[in-house]
């Protein structure tokens, strides 16, 4: 495969033709944030949190799904850029519960690693807050539980459980503001093709799907003891 030359951040780089923006850009270490991009799965291009500006025609462009061209000569830390990254991932606060210290994925959520990075305040985000979801939680089932109030719409988990598991348990569904990644027939997780792998959820970059904890079971226990399991306990300790 023949190399091409362009330049990113005033860097001259040679890649492989067909290398991306992104992939070109993370060969020298420059750093471009990215959510709905995956390595291991199909490029989506949806959550535009990867814009980066092209100087030579004064466009931004998604840099996971643009092919580097020869010659090209792209700024990643462009006021332009910076302010389009950054007002790309307000939009998505602005439509995401506030709740990241009770969140499973407090800590390790890709979007909340972004904000601090960026340094994106709360007070910025104030001003685009609209009508939120309020949909139901999907959180009875054996290993994996969602909240599509936290879903960002990135289709990694279903890209992974189309291209690496093969089952396509999980799809788009609905239009603009209705939007949602579910089951067919809208079915909890349970009583789906299901096969509780945890894919969807080690892709998933918020806290839309996790696995289900020790302290969910024995709240699902607690509320409905015919259902669920029978929680272990440690043996008693014996006085002496
Ligand atoms: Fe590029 Fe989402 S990471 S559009």
């Amino acid at each position: 495969m023949s190399k091409i030359t362009l330049t990113i951040d005033e860097q001259e780089i040679q890649v492989e033709e067909g290398t991306t923006i992104l992939e070109a850009a993370r060969e020298v270490g420059i750093d471009i944030p990215t959510l709905c991009y995956h390595p291991d799965l199909t490029l989506h291009g949806s959550c535009r949190v990867c814009v980066v500006e092209n100087l030579d025609n004064d466009s931004l462009v998604a840099s996971c799904v643009t092919p580097a061209a020869d010659g090209m000569n792209l700024s990643t830390r462009s006021a332009r850029a910076r302010r389009a990254r950054g007002r790309n991932v307000k939009l998505l606060l602005a439509n995401h519960p506030n709740d990241c210290l009770g969140c499973d994925r407090n800590g390790t959520c890709e979007l909340q690693d972004i904000v601090y990075k960026m340094g994106i305040r709360r007070e910025e985000i104030e001003p685009l807050e609209g009508e939120k979801r309020n949909l139901p939680l999907d959180d009875r089932g054996p290993a994996l539980k969602r909240d599509p109030n936290k879903c960002i719409l990135c289709g990694r988990c279903v890209r992974v459980c189309e291209e690496v598991q093969g089952v396509s348990a999980l799809q788009f569904s609905k239009r603009g503001f209705d939007s949602v990644v579910t089951t067919a027939f809208d079915l909890p997780q349970s009583e789906i093709n299901c096969a509780n792998c945890g894919q969807c959820a080690t892709v998933c970059p918020v806290g839309a799907i996790t696995e289900v904890s020790e302290i969910d079971k024995v709240w699902h226990a607690l509320e409905d003891p015919d259902k669920h399991v029978i929680v272990q306990t440690a043996p008693a300790i014996q006085a002496t």
